[in-house]
């Protein structure tokens, strides 16, 4: 039985084009694999905090060393990472918010990315990451075209690619839907080829 992580992070709970691909990401990869699991990780129905003082402390304070202040400080952190290390394979699906990602996903990356348990650094190696042998798929919804002449414009893909990068996730697949906002048709049509593209992702095996 594989697990299948999936993180959604549009504020939006309906008309959402992010969550409609990764509905139909869930769909198929239950189709493809039956009897695997889903954990649902709702950045907005479950709004995760903005790591604080004593989470920075606890972070960087050995775990053998955490006071009750500091422990309790860190236990989101802990319980996400589990659940990230837990899982075999990574959703994210994301709308693009100020040429970036939405600060419902920020904070909990802030959760997630912790020195000693999702990535390390030794003089020698530089910095690793810490989360191995997992594949990420990345689908995100963007209002404007930044494929082309914009693409500078659009942090959101590569800074997700170099963060899961960074923590160990090298097989990244993104699924861009661009243009949510723009021509109706258009929109039908680059939909239809996302969804061709999670099929072809999928019937590859993930
Ligand atoms: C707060 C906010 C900021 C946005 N910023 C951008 C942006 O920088 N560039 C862009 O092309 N579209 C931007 N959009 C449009 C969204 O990327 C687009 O509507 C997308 O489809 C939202 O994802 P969803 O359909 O999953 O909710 C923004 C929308 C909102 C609500």
């Amino acid at each position: 039985m594989k697990t299948l992580l999936r993180v959604g992070t549009s504020s939006r709970t309906r008309g959402s084009h992010s969550r409609e691909l990764a509905d139909f990401f869930q769909q198929k990869w239950l189709g493809a694999n039956p009897g695997n699991e889903i954990v649902l990780r709702d950045l907005i129905k479950d709004p995760i905090p903005h790591i604080g003082e004593a989470t920075i402390a606890g972070y960087y304070t050995p775990k053998d060393e955490h006071d009750e202040t500091l422990k309790s400080a860190t236990a989101l952190s802990d319980q996400l990472i589990d659940e990230l290390r837990s899982a075999d394979a990574l959703l994210i699906s994301t709308p693009m918010y100020n040429f970036s990602v939405p600060s419902a996903l920020k904070a909990y990356i802030d959760q997630i990315v912790r020195i000693g348990h999702t990535f390390g650094f030794d003089q020698e190696k530089g910095f690793y990451g810490l989360v191995e042998g997992k594949r990420a798929f990345v689908v995100t919804a963007i209002g404007a075209v930044y494929a082309g002449t914009l693409a500078e414009l659009n942090f959101l893909e590569p800074y997700l690619k170099t963060l899961l990068g960074f923590l160990g996730i090298t097989e990244i697949e993104v699924v861009s839907l661009e243009g949510t906002t723009t021509d109706t048709s258009a929109l039908v049509r680059s939909k239809q080829a996302a969804m061709e593209k999670i099929e072809t992702l999928l019937a590859n095996g993930a």
